[in-house]
């Protein structure tokens, strides 16, 4: 799928949301060849390659993603976006169905964890610049009730970036792993959690006013912003960052 010069990016939870508005604005720029990852497919697009999958079995969707990449052109950088999350509805993990709380811990963390060893094993012998920026979220620095999967997720998400960060500092080629916070989006995300039973989340009442305030970012400012600090020449100092500090 890649030209020795264009730019290949990997975006999980590319059918709607953030995920969906970054892949938009990554296929603005001619040189980017894009693979998206989600249940459901987006739009098409003539740089863009679409997988159908479901991250909740992330080892046959890394399994898959090392034997692509190992196909393809060597492209000019390549780039691993680990976006895809699943929320669970609100409430203490009692309440939660024991499947549903093992897709969200594999959605948002083991998932990552594989893709990423995927990534790095088929893409290293290429010998061009690589990153990871896994999206992760401000509750995953702090917790809150209702939402412990979540926060689990995303918490290992951070560390899961700062330890890989420390292994690849040791590489000469090593890639530039970023965790990033990206704020509150207007996404659908956003929806449910406004849409969740107050009983067993006491911050629902805050989700409300984020909307009702105009405190929500548009998911394509928030990709513009991501994509705008994903290409600094810093990106990667800071293993773990905030898009609202950045
Ligand atoms: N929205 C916010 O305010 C906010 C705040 C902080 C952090 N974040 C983070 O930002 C990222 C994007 O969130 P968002 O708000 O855009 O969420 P969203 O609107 O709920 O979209 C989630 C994306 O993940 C995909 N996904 C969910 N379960 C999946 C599965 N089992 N297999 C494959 N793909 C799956 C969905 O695609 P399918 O349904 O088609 O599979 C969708 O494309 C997430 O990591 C989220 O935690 C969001």
């Amino acid at each position: 799928m890649s030209a020795p010069s264009s730019h290949l990016f990997i975006v999980t939870g590319s059918s709607r949301g953030l995920g969906a508005a970054l892949v938009e604005r990554l296929l603005a720029s001619p040189g980017n060849q894009v693979l998206g990852i989600a249940r459901r497919t987006g739009p098409g697009h003539e740089r863009l390659t679409q997988w159908s999958l479901d991250l909740a079995q992330p080892l046959a969707a890394a399994q898959q993603l090392q034997a692509w990449l190992a196909q393809q052109a060597r492209p000019a950088s390549a780039t691993l976006i680990n976006n895809a999350a699943l929320l669970n509805p609100p409430g203490p993990v009692e309440g939660v169905e024991l499947a549903a709380l093992s897709d969200g811990l594999r959605v948002g963390l083991e998932a990552t964890l594989l893709l990423s060893s995927a990534f790095l094993r088929a893409a290293r012998p290429w010998g061009v610049p690589l990153k990871i920026l896994n999206i992760s979220s401000g509750l995953g620095r702090r917790a809150m009730a209702g939402a412990a999967p979540y926060c689990a997720a995303k918490a290992g998400m951070d560390n899961l970036s700062a330890s890989m960060a420390l292994d690849e500092a040791q590489r000469a080629d090593g890639a530039r792993v970023v965790s990033l916070a990206p704020g509150i989006i207007d996404t659908d995300m956003q929806v449910q959690l406004r849409a969740a039973d107050p009983a067993g989340f006491p911050d629902h009442g805050n989700f409300v006013g984020y909307k009702s305030s105009g405190a929500l970012a548009s998911p394509v400012a928030t990709a513009a912003k991501i994509l705008a600090y994903l290409a600094r020449s810093d990106f990667g100092h800071q293993a773990i960052a905030d898009i609202r500090q950045a």
